[in-house]
């Protein structure tokens, strides 16, 4: 209840008209972005997300989507207006606790400001209606991501900050959130998203558009929403107890006819060794994207067009347990991602009669890739999907941690690590913490020489 100098004055002179309400004083602006340093715009602060209900129509033929969003938050501060990430489309209304909420755009920040401040602690959801072609954002660095148009369809691929072009979101790996999808198409087309499909039985069908719903129940950051409309083939069964939905493009039936097996077997493998599966359920999608990469999509990856090469699968699966269950705090511990879901291929090949990790990390270590010029810890926002400084050295960080704490703490090491921070986020800092509790050495000098150094560790 601190008041301005000014309006004290004023109250002390009996002006009382002059002094702004009590809550503009204690209400105020979340800030328009977190920080983070590669994408200090992205994400929102003041508020928490804890479920989105998405409710989209899209019609690939004129690529139009008619959406509306509705999120459930608690504000973590007194709240005059608060921001969204959002790109490209027409926002029509937004309702904030089901009363008319004004609001403005500029670049990716959608503000909303409800009529009533938000007091801290407080529920409260914010209700968005939008329209438009969605647009993928096109970075020259990283690629195409966000709302993917294809030959029948669309599918998400959203990693690092694409959510912003298909709905308004907290934009960051740290607010993760329960999701809920209504999809309409045109019949004759099929929609999968994160999670299982919640109408089972006879789908609904009016003047020519068909609807279904899908559920992610545990927590997911936006990047790793995902839906896909388009001709699929589905595939269902039960794998070590998870459920299977797997999707491919008839157009791909040769690369990617093996997918489903595939996945159940990365699944089964995976459990084996990182410890209980996280999500209710396991699949894969191919489809013909043209984005050059595959996402690990949250309990459901997306492959773009061939799927014949197990180790991408297996790959895509262990960020199940490796940046989607254990999610990052900041995109610049990005190791932590892709370093371990690159380890969980050598480790397949290793268990599956290929060459040992060891075999791959020495070939690695005396070939003459662009493996030191980067911190891999730290590998700068252009780098962050850089597939020898990230990707490999990160396995390769795994790989000389194994040897230096022994084979019997590292297998414990990797499912503790997926327990301890199961549908969390952690940092680079919180691994090097665990390694070093359950190893009871010093690691300080080893994780600054492999992830903190652009330069050759020595062995
Ligand atoms: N996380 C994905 C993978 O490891 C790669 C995502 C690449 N994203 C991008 N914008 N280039 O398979
Ligand atoms: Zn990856």
């Amino acid at each position: 209840m601190s008041r301005t100098p000014l309006a004290a004055l004023a109250i002390a002179a009996g002006l009382t008209l002059l002094a702004p309400p009590a809550y503009a004083d204690s209400f105020t602006p979340g800030s328009a972005g977190l920080g983070d340093p590669y994408f200090p715009h992205a994400g929102n602060g003041g508020y928490d997300v804890a479920h989105y209900d998405l409710s989209l129509r899209f019609n690939p033929k004129t690529d139009l989507l008619k959406a509306t969003a509705t999120i459930s938050a608690t504000a973590t501060k007194n709240l005059s207006r608060f921001n969204l990430d959002l790109s490209g489309l027409t926002v029509r209304k937004i309702a904030v606790n089901g009363k008319p909420a004004k609001f403005h755009r500029k670049g990716q920040e959608l503000t909303v400001i409800p009529a009533k401040g938000l007091p801290q602690g407080e529920k409260f959801t914010v209700r968005v209606a939008y329209d438009g072609k969605p647009e993928p954002v096109n970075d020259p660095e990283l690629g195409v991501t966000g709302w993917i148009h294809t030959k029948d369809g669309a599918t998400v691929v959203s990693e690092p900050d694409g959510a912003r072009t298909w709905f308004p979101a907290n934009d960051t790996p740290k607010d993760k959130a329960t999701f809920s999808f209504t999809v309409s198409v045109p019949v004759g087309l099929t929609v999968l998203a994160n999670g299982e499909p919640k109408n089972v039985g006879i789908v609904p069908v009016r003047n020519g558009w068909t609807s279904s719903k899908w559920e992610m129940r545990e927590p997911m950051a936006p990047y790793l929403a995902m839906i896909a409309i388009g001709k699929f083939k589905v595939s269902e069964s039960v794998a070590s107890g998870v459920t299977n939905i797997t999707a491919y493009d008839p157009a791909l039936a040769k690369q990617s006819q093996h997918l489903h097996k595939t996945t159940a077997k990365a699944t089964e493998w995976g459990i084996k060794h990182f410890g209980p599966y996280p999500f209710s359920s396991t699949g894969g999608i191919a489809d013909k994207l043209g984005v050059g990469y595959a996402l690990e999509t949250q309990g459901r990856p997306v492959y773009d067009g061939d799927t014949s090469d197990d180790l991408l699968v297996v790959h895509e699966i262990a960020h199940q347990w490796f940046g989607n269950s254990v999610g990052l705090r900041s995109w610049r511990d990005i190791w932590l991602n892709e370093g371990f879901a690159t380890y969980a291929e050598w480790l397949y090949e290793e268990t599956h009669n290929g060459p040992t990790a060891q075999q791959t990390f020495a070939r690695l270590y005396k070939s003459k890739g662009d493996f030191w010029q980067l911190k891999t810890g730290n590998p700068g926002r252009n780098g962050m999907f850089d597939w020898e400084a990230v990707y490999e050295r990160g396995a390769m960080t795994l790989h000389a941690l194994r040897k230096k704490i022994g084979d019997e703490t590292f297998f414990e090491l990797l499912p503790a690590w997926a327990e301890k921070y199961r549908h969390a986020t952690a940092t680079t800092g919180n691994f090097i913490d665990l390694a070093e509790e359950m190893s009871g050495q010093d690691l300080d000098a080893f994780f600054k020489a492999w992830l903190y150094t652009a330069k050759k560790p020595k062995l």
